[in-house]
């Protein structure tokens, strides 16, 4: 088993990486805890698999279920006040625990219960997607949607520890395992050209699941996230770095959405998105042509998309190139007017530009949406 210890301001806690870590439960929540009240909120995906085993191992708990449907629009407040409601009619406390089984959607939105019920009550994260483990489920953030506002109730919160059990990324999706390392691949890129290096030669042993190498690349893109939200303490603008990519890739990934219904999921914005800040980077630092290449070869390995097909989502490219522009300008109103960027100046390098001008972030549209 490895572990991961988090420090971040007061907190401090253990994420333990394993197959079959879960069955440790138990043990480590008669550790943190003396209430008896437990909640488990997961995705109903789960219902018969590990939210059964984990609620078979709390053989010394009382133990509530809530069971949703992950997709993002049940990330709201809906979900939220059935919860609240369990919570109240049996008692839980703040010494009572919420353990939250599944995606970034069941993460996110449990999380935020767990941090409201009596102004916080325990947490474990039991994250299923590659995208909670090495995203979502690390840092602290959680939020629910409102109306069409992504996240835009949240807070920050933090788990009593962690557990990534490797067995659950059998059962997941392709497309959301690729998703997910579009994260990984980011995290590369904004820190460690080794780690780059090493995404580029194993990636036979990654896209095939090979135990050691999962855990290995899960624990080193969460460390690169951890050494980002800590240094953001000393230094503002190293958190913002982890959104490399996400102001472009959120902006294709609204605009491309019909109603309600996304085309892309998360990590797939974030790899459009990269190789839009990929031509910034080229044209506005005056880079060779070769890091987009090799950014876009390491996509394609990885199945994640380089490029729009504007025509095949039923819109026409100009159209969309608009649209993405729309919802670019509204992201920049918050932040006064500037829109921030970060480039990656090489591999391994990346920094917060407020200088872009909007001509070129056009053009990086108009680059990767094709007819
Ligand atoms: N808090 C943060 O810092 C942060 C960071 C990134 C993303 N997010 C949020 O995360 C959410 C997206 O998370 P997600 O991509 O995990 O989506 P998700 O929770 O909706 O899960 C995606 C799909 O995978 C299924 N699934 C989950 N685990 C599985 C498994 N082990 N095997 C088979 N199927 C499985 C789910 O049922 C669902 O259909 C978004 O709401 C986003 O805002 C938050």
């Amino acid at each position: 088993m490895r572990t991961i210890n988090v420090d971040f301001d007061e907190n401090n806690y253990n994420i333990y990486i394993d197959k079959g870590v879960v069955n440790n439960i138990n043990t480590l929540l008669k550790q943190h805890t003396k209430s008896k009240k437990i909640i488990i909120v997961a995705d109903s995906f789960f219902q018969d698999s590990i939210v059964h085993e984990v609620n078979s191992l709390l053989e010394d708990f009382e133990v509530y279920i809530h069971l949703m449907e992950a997709g993002k629009a049940n990330k709201n407040m809906n979900e939220v006040l059935k919860i609240y409601a369990i919570l109240e009619e049996n008692n839980l406390a703040r010494d009572s625990t919420l353990i939250a089984i599944g995606g970034g959607v069941i993460g996110d939105l449990a999380g935020f219960v767990a941090s409201t019920w009596y102004r916080g009550m325990n947490l474990v994260h039991i994250p299923t997607t590659l995208m909670a483990m090495v995203d979502s489920s690390v840092g602290g953030k959680v939020a629910i949607n409102f109306r069409q506002t992504i996240n835009a109730i949240g807070n920050y919160y933090h788990p009593i520890f962690t557990l990534m059990d490797l067995e659950l990324i059998e059962s997941l999706p392709s497309r959301e395992y690729h998703s997910g390392i579009a994260e990984v691949i980011k995290c590369a890129i904004i820190n460690d050209a080794h780690f780059y290096h090493t995404l580029e030669k194993n990636y036979q042993n990654i896209l095939t699941k090979k135990e050691q190498d999962v855990e290995s690349f899960i624990a080193q893109t969460i460390l690169i996230k951890i050494a980002h939200v800590q240094g953001d303490i000393r230094e503002g603008s190293k958190r913002l770095l982890l959104n490399y990519g996400h102001t472009l890739g959120h902006a294709i990934e609204i605009s491309t959405a019909t109603n309600y219904q996304e085309q892309y999921r998360h990590g797939e914005g974030v790899s459009l998105g990269i190789m839009a800040v990929a031509y910034i980077a080229e044209h506005h630092l005056k880079l060779s042509h070769s890091l987009y290449k090799s950014y876009e070869a390491l996509f394609k390995t990885y199945q994640l998309p380089t490029y729009v097909l504007a025509s095949r989502l039923g819109f026409k490219r100009e159209e969309l190139i608009k649209k993405c522009m729309r919802n670019v300008q509204k992201d920049k109103k918050r932040i006064n007017n500037h829109l921030r960027l970060i480039l990656a100046s090489k591999i391994g390098e990346a920094s917060v530009y407020s200088d872009v001008p909007i001509e070129l972030i056009e053009d990086a549209f108009a680059h990767i949406i094709k007819d």
